[in-house]
């Protein structure tokens, strides 16, 4: 998501700092910053926008300098502000840091820091960093940001310089990737190696808990002790728009791979597993209103509407609340009524959507309480609903929405939690439901070990010319969205269809060249499904079954299955999603289509 650079060298820092920020820039952001020190001088810019808004206020008041840090942020903790924007700097603008990831423990860090009279001008997490270090700081940075991350909980890339030692850049890495090259320009440092391509393709990748030194001509990586640590120099032989989507053919297939990270962002730090209760910051101001409405109505458009689909489920069994769906682009135009017991959930990835905007504007004008679930930080729907969740998922930038979908599904996990404990769910329930939620993570990449497996379903089947796609319950939504993948990016029909409906038309369909994907994980309408599968069996149709581990009664009617791990039911649809994401993208390539920019879409729909 936001985006690191550092330089320290001959050359002027600044217009190599402005060309690191742009090339990380197809990452997203919602606001930037540059540090650049100069003999006596600290120049220090921030701005909310777009990078030329940056270089706008840069171009007044112009500088230079051989040592700099800058950032794009794309905002978690804070709104879009100047104060928010990195670099975050200390108490004395001696120290500054540009910081990826979340310190969780920013809080008490910063209560602290606080209390011995350090001042804080934003309201970010970032910030405990810079005072941190200052607090440990006698003349020697890399010692103080030793010092400071042994104290620290968290994820984080992150790039300091110091006024009072400022012949070096110190650069850290926990699972948050930091990239160091030095060579005949400079010593650089980057969130991401598309940054520093155009300088150079040796490059030194950061390990989790190292700490690199940076200077001009030299670097020196240690672990979080001082202990030195031996670094390959990596040759990357990638272009630049390879290296942006690390190595991946396709940013869809960067964006499914990155599930198991993009969901644990989306929870973290929201599951109160004893408690059995989920935190959302976002709804604090609501929290009240909350716990008196009596129907939720979930508004949005393609995915969004399919996971707000799945929400519907979830509220209505585990929270207790009856819950409607609507398609955005209908609900404007059936003169819906608003009432003070209803909430308006408005899910959407870009929160750009014109229809879902404008359904939200229509909500407003009636007085009805509006909450967001919305991926992109500062964006129209996240501005203007009352309160609500961020997805934190991360840009996704293939048109055919797919973290987005799985976050956006986690989210309203949590949400259900949040809304339940207000209700009837137990302290129990809500425990495993957290748990459950919790383990997600580490079940992705099982599935996503099986990709090959479904490359070679897909090899067997991409000549069909039509798909049904069935489930029931949790996963009948789940069959919509994966019918829909499959129209989107490999231009062949499928339908997605609840499967108890089958018999009530699409079942005529039906012979030896139309294959049905049948979603039957272990769970509550599992015997049905089996029925419905043994019915298109019966018309010679073939049938890729997404079933639960372990269940090899399924290999004797399906003609093939994919598996996925055991999972609470109301949690299925976040896995069996999955296989069907990655069957949609492997047949689009073997058709030869562009998967990230399918023919006739738009990643973000500002037309109603
Ligand atoms: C477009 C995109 C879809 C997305 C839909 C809703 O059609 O191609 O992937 O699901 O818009 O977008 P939103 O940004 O509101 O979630």
């Amino acid at each position: 998501m936001c985006g690191i650079i550092g330089y320290i060298g001959k050359e002027n820092a600044t217009p190599l700092l402005f060309e690191g920020l742009r090339r990380e820039s197809y990452r997203g952001y919602d606001s930037s910053g540059i540090v650049v020190f100069e003999e006596q001088a600290t120049h220090y810019v921030r701005a909310v926008g777009k990078l030329e808004k940056l270089e706008e206020k840069f171009a007044n008041n112009p500088f230079s300098g051989n040592i700099g840090v800058g950032h794009s942020r794309w905002a978690t903790h804070g709104n879009v502000t100047e104060a928010n924007a990195h670099p975050h700097a200390d108490c004395k603008q001696n120290i500054f840091v540009v910081h990826n990831g979340i310190i969780e423990n920013y809080a008490a860090l910063k209560e602290k820091l606080e209390k011995k009279g350090h001042r804080f001008t934003s309201q970010t997490d970032t910030e405990v960093l810079p005072h941190l270090i200052e607090h440990f700081f006698k003349g020697n940075l890399e010692e103080a940001v030793q010092k400071t991350l042994q104290l620290v909980k968290g994820t984080y890339g992150l790039a300091v310089i110091a006024k009072e030692d400022p012949e070096k850049i110190v650069a850290a890495r926990l699972s948050s990737p930091l990239v160091i090259s030095v060579n005949s320009g400079g010593g650089f440092v980057a969130s991401d190696p598309a940054a520093l391509l155009s300088h150079s393709n040796k490059m030194i990748f950061l390990d989790d808990k190292e700490i690199a030194v940076v200077q001009s001509d030299n670097f020196r990586v240690t672990d979080m002790y001082n202990k030195p640590k031996e670094k390959e120099i990596v040759e990357l032989e990638w272009t630049l728009e390879e290296a942006q989507k690390g190595g991946y053919p396709y940013f869809m297939l960067k964006e499914i791979i990155e599930q198991s990270e993009s969901v644990k962002n989306s929870m973290r730090g929201r599951i109160l597993t004893e408690e059995g209760r989920a935190k959302l910051g976002g709804l604090q101001q609501v929290e009240k209103q909350l716990r008196d409405i009596k129907r939720l109505n979930i508004i949005a458009c393609g995915t969004s509407y399919h996971a707000g689909l799945v929400g519907e489920y979830m509220l209505e069994e585990y929270a207790g609340i009856p819950t409607d769906v609507d398609f955005a682009s209908e609900f404007r135009y059936r003169k819906p009524i608003i009432d003070k017991e209803t909430a308006f959930v408005f899910i959407s990835q870009s929160g750009e959507t014109a229809d879902t905007l404008a359904a939200l504007k229509e909500v407003k004008e009636k007085g009805g309480l509006t909450l967001g679930i919305v991926n992109v930080v500062g964006s129209s729907i996240a501005r203007e609903t009352d309160a609500g969740a961020y997805n934190h998922a991360g840009p996704e930038i293939g048109v055919a929405s797919t973290k987005a979908f799985t976050s956006q599904l986690t989210v309203l996990s949590l949400l259900c939690l949040f809304l339940g404990r207000q209700r009837q769910m137990s302290l129990v329930m809500g425990q495993r439901i957290a748990k459950e939620l919790a383990r997600i993570p580490e079940l992705i990449p099982q599935i996503l070990s099986g990709a090959d497996n479904i490359e070679k379903l897909a090899q067997k089947y991409r000549d069909a010319r039509n798909f049904l796609y069935v489930g029931r319950k949790y996963n009948y939504p789940v069959a919509l969205e994966g019918a829909l993948k499959l129209k989107e990016i490999s231009y062949i029909h499928a339908e997605g269809y609840g499967a108890g409906e089958m018999k009530h038309g699409p079942i005529a369909l039906i012979d030896e060249n139309f294959p049905t994907i049948a979603l039957c994980p272990s769970d509550s309408v599992y015997e049905k499904m089996v029925s419905n599968i043994q019915e298109i069996k019966a018309r010679n149709g073939k049938v890729i079954a997404i079933a639960t581990e372990g269940n090899e009664d399924i290999r004797k009617i399906a003609d093939d299955v994919i598996y996925i791990p055991k999972i609470f039911e109301m949690l299925t649809p976040i896995l069996t999603t999955i296989p069907l994401q990655l069957f949609a993208y492997y047949i689009g390539v073997l058709k030869g289509n562009d998967v990230d920019k399918p023919r006739n879409l738009a990643k973000s729909v500002t037309v109603e």
